[in-house]
């Protein structure tokens, strides 16, 4: 496997790659739901290659860049063993030098919402680097994980909208036994955060039951038993939503057969933790 820490060396290294390419972009701190991608990534294209690159422009000023977690070795050793053909792990100065005018790419209906709301400026930064490393890696395929829905809704529409050749797979969030879906930012959490941490599953479990089963076709009243749910396991609620699955545009009724089901977003503190999941429902 081989590592690339500028642009230069990475197009080098793909431009020698023959047959089709997935990507799998990171920030590192890869867990099992990263190895769940990269496997994924294996099953449609001849070479998986892998970015790992904390970027500090989807982080706003009082976010954790600085502390986010770096283990290097780790990571390169878990990319190994998944069969990684090669990392692409740049330094901030070779993907933002100092003298670059920077671009602006956003999506500003979903950009402002949500996850968007509380990190101003975060999916601004997101597109710029995801457009800046697609250009750079030019993949056939890249594998995102469905955990953060809202993000993969916005690379979609930036996809979409600008034409970038390239297939997104969204693949299904990886979760610990009891329901917590996997993130770097479990590892913030203390053992009494870690357990109310599950309370976020569990709401997002209950709206499952009331859309699925229960037939609730008023969206106040499943988010108001989301929140229920979270204040009851010490999760500090952010947001509980239904929304639209592709625009995340707030419902007037629940209605999946119409919409292509309804997603439900939740958003919560503990501590000083702020952890986000989703679960898609009513697609049968
Ligand atoms: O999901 C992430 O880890 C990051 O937002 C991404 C897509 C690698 C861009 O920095």
């Amino acid at each position: 496997m081989w590592t690339a820490d500028n642009v230069d060396d990475m197009m080098g290294n793909r431009r020698a790659l023959e047959g089709r390419v997935a990507f799998v972009p990171t920030m590192g701190a890869l867990h099992a739901g990263h190895v769940s991608l990269m496997q994924a990534a294996k099953q449609l294209a001849d070479h998986v290659l892998v970015s790992i690159f904390v970027n500090p422009t989807q982080f706003g000023p009082s976010e954790d860049f600085t502390r986010y977690p770096r283990p290097i070795e780790r990571d390169l050793e878990a990319c190994r063993a998944a069969g990684v053909a090669g990392v692409f792990n740049p330094t901030v100065e070779a993907m933002y030098p100092a003298d670059l005018l920077p671009c602006d790419v956003t999506i500003p209906a979903l950009a402002t919402i949500l996850e968007g709301a509380a990190r101003p400026g975060h999916f601004a930064g997101v597109c710029r680097v995801v457009a800046k490393l697609f250009n750079i890696v030019q993949p056939d395929v890249a594998c995102f994980g469905q955990k953060d829905y809202q993000q993969c809704r916005v690379i979609q529409a930036m996809v979409d909208d600008l034409a970038f050749p390239i297939r997104i797979a969204e693949l299904a969030t990886v979760r610990e036994s009891d329901g917590l879906a996997m993130s770097s930012r479990n590892a913030y959490l203390t053992a009494e955060e870690r357990r109310h941490a599950v309370g976020l599953y569990k709401a997002l479990s209950a709206a499952k039951s009331l859309v699925e089963t229960e037939g609730e076709t008023n969206p106040a009243a499943v988010e108001s038993a989301m929140r229920q749910v979270m204040v009851s396991h010490h999760v500090e609620p952010a947001y509980a939503v239904l929304r639209h699955p592709r625009t995340l545009a707030e419902l007037d009724a629940i209605n999946p057969a119409v919409t292509g089901g309804v997603v439900a977003l939740a958003a919560g503190k503990l501590g000083a933790v702020r952890l986000i999941d989703n679960m898609v429902l009513g697609r049968g």
